[in-house]
């Protein structure tokens, strides 16, 4: 099965030229788990290929790129330098899924020259960790090439063995928020990222990217049988991405685990492959949870246009911010609060005034009416994906923001895919892809911009997450998959697996503003439908990640359901620890999370349209400490479909000895808050 993946002839030692021939170069994990292995074919031409316990998991790939009015970089090379370096360091998160994350690989930077002609030098470097690989190419400053436009990136990942895909079709409308496919590896077209893989024999395999910074994201487009090859997103220009040399590129990650849960746990390499926090002191970036102005105008209740519907009036949103200020969140998220809405709002990017208000929303009131109740207005700026308009008034709008106090800004780019406007310096209007090199600049200079004046983002239908959060920790959260709303839109609604095949896809690449909390489950709209039971809905707020937490649904509906209501109240949003406690893609998943602030741990399980027994040993709380279990599991007639309210709420009295057996309903889940008990009660 691996002959097909080891197709590419490879140099030998007795070329009939009387050449040297270039040697493999080797590099191991620290714990001899994974080995990487730089090589070259018969036409010089570099090659990697991963080993995991010297079995192949990515046979030999290519390496290199196609460039416009510069032909191939990848042939003919020779091996000009080599070094090496170990690094185990342990680095602090101001915000995360854990506070300290260990940051632990080899590495291998290999400097590549052509043999002839202008002798155009090339960098690969690889970093190999005991659960994962990443390696980039570095472009060095030389005088044969300056101004680099690359046609094409070569990278190739060559899957050894047969495998089942979870991915998200690439180049659609609606990119990166269709239903994720599940299909053999053999029926991939063209993917976004993460694309993860379980092998026949049941390695884990996630593929991505980390630090995509000025470049276009990378698309995987499959070749032949297991062969996926870097499509990187187009520009209008033609060519795929233009730097001026010396630059790096994103990295290429390859994570590598034996289970889904080992899998989830190895995104840590995408972080520690971006670089640190370069914003200073971010004691400012809060991360926390939110209300809004939001889930109504997606049920179509409420508009976001002006009118007798309109939500985004003054009135509610002191009703909203009063309902924050009594509930302990954070945050009011209003949209539809600016002028440019009206009519086809969808098609009138161009007439979105970020800065002016529609007469019925006094701003500078209501954000002074939260700041008076201990609670802070979000911002939103959709664009409707006019981003030149956008960045033509960036710097007025955020200022506006500041000076009422606004310190989080939700971002949007409704926008069919290749329909990103860009204006050039002549007024000529372009079509830009949602993750090309345009795309990926202008997401940064949001968020720099933001970052100056204290203000935090999260974007929806953004560039993917591609770890740079470490960097700009301002950048704290976004969408990039099918959240919630879907299913008060249908075509389709998400199905009951949705949720546990995007811990171990999407969520492998950072935090996702899902929206999760839907309280009453059935939309009006026919179609809609959220197909979840309600204690699936708490148990998302600690499965599915993001330090901006929205409480999805309309107040009233959190009225009527104080009790499960409670958990949303209490469950916190950054960690000090992650513990996927089980899982399997698109079927359940556990994990338990230890709150930041507290000696407390949260824990959540979903499971997809099957009930299950789950039996969770709580080996992850601490030794010797008592702890009362607040369950809200799914009641016993509960089932998406026919009892999604269904819900029992009780407490027990556990310890990290116990085991439980916890019960889901088909569509369902569990949610349970441990309060750690002060020892004179736990003896009790
Ligand atoms: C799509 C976003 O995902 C959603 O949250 C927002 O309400 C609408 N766009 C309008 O900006």
């Amino acid at each position: 099965m691996a002959a097909a993946a080891f197709a590419v002839a490879v140099a030998s030692p007795a070329r009939a030229d009387g050449d040297a021939a270039p040697k493999p170069l080797r590099v191991v994990s620290p714990g001899q788990v994974l080995a990487v292995e730089l090589d070259f074919t018969w036409f010089r031409q570099p090659i990697y290929r991963v080993s995991r316990f010297g079995e192949p998991v990515i046979g030999n790939s290519w390496l290199g790129f196609t460039l416009k009015d510069g032909g191939r970089l990848d042939r003919d090379m020779v091996v000009v330098g080599e070094a090496r370096r170990s690094v185990d360091q342990t680095w602090e998160q101001p915000w995360g899924e854990r506070r300290f994350v260990r940051d632990h690989y080899n590495e291998l930077r290999v400097r590549l020259a052509e043999r002839s002609g202008a002798k155009r030098q090339l960098v690969v470097v690889f970093r190999v960790f005991d659960d994962g690989v990443g390696f980039r190419y570095e472009f060095p400053d030389q005088p044969a090439l300056k101004d680099v436009i690359i046609d094409d990136e070569l990278t190739e990942f060559s899957v050894a063995a047969p495998s089942t895909a979870w991915w998200i079709p690439a180049g659609q409308p609606t990119d990166l928020e269709l239903p994720i496919h599940q299909t053999p590896l053999g029926e991939v077209s063209v993917a976004h990222t993460p694309l993860t893989l379980r092998t026949r024999n049941g390695l884990h395999i996630a593929l991505h990217e980390a630090a995509l910074v000025d470049y276009a994201g990378m698309r995987l487009r499959r070749t032949d049988e297991q062969h996926l090859v870097a499509d990187l997103a187009p520009s209008s220009e033609g060519w795929r991405v233009r730097r001026s040399a010396p630059f790096v590129t994103p990295w290429r990650t390859i994570q590598i685990a034996d289970s889904a849960p080992a899998l989830y746990r190895s995104s840590d390499l995408i972080l520690n492959l971006n670089e640190p926090n370069r914003l200073g002191d971010v004691s400012w970036v809060k991360p926390g949870k939110f209300i809004g102005v939001w889930w109504e105008m997606h049920l179509d209740h409420w508009t976001w246009g002006t009118g007798p519907r309109h939500g985004a009036t003054t009135a509610n949103a002191k009703r909203y911010i009063d309902f924050a200020a009594k509930n302990g969140f954070r945050g009011v998220l209003v949209e539809g609060w600016n002028v440019g809405w009206d009519g086809d709002w969808q098609a009138n990017g161009d007439s979105f005034d970020l800065t002016r208000a529609t007469p019925d929303f006094d701003l500078k009131a209501v954000a002074g009416y939260a700041r008076s109740k201990g609670v802070t207005l979000i911002g939103h700026h959709e664009t409707v994906g006019a981003v030149s308009h956008y960045e033509d008034q960036l710097a007025a709008a955020l200022d506006l923001y500041r000076s009422v106090g606004v310190d989080s800004v939700k971002t949007g780019y409704v926008a069919d895919a290749n329909q990103i406007e860009r204006r050039d310096a002549a007024g000529v209007v372009h079509h830009e892809w949602h993750d090309g090199q345009f795309m990926a600049r202008h997401h940064l200079k949001v968020v720099t911009e933001a970052a100056r004046r204290h203000i935090t983002i999260d974007s929806h239908e953004p560039i993917k997450d591609t770890g740079l959060r470490r960097t700009y920790p301002n950048w704290l959260s976004r969408e990039g998959a099918r959240g919630m709303e879907w299913n008060a839109w249908g075509h389709p609604v998400n199905d009951p697996d949705h949720e546990a095949e995007l811990v171990f896809t999407r969520m492998l690449a950072g935090p996702f503003d899902f929206t999760p909390g839907i309280f009453v489950l059935d939309p009006t709209q026919p179609g809609c439908r959220v197909k979840s039971t309600l204690a699936k809905q708490l148990a998302l707020y600690v499965v599915l990640y993001s330090p901006l937490q929205m409480a999805a649904d309309r107040i009233e509906n959190y009225e009527a359901n104080p009790r499960p209501f409670q958990f949303i109240k209490d469950v916190p949003t950054d960690w000090a620890e992650t513990v996927v406690v089980n899982g399997e893609i698109g079927d359940y998943v556990t994990i338990a999370r230890k709150d930041r602030r507290s000696d407390n741990w949260y824990l959540g399980a979903i499971t997809d349209e099957e009930g299950r027994l789950l039996s969770v040993p709580l080996g992850f709380l601490t030794p010797g400490r008592h702890y009362r279990a607040q369950i809200y599991r799914d009641g016993d007639a509960a089932h998406w479909k026919t009892a999604p309210l269904e819900i029992a709420i009780e407490e027990k009295e556990v310890t990290s000895a116990d085991t439980l057996t916890l019960r889901l309903a088909a569509g369902g889940g569990v949610a349970i808050r441990f309060v750690s008990l002060p020892t004179h009660a736990s003896q009790r």
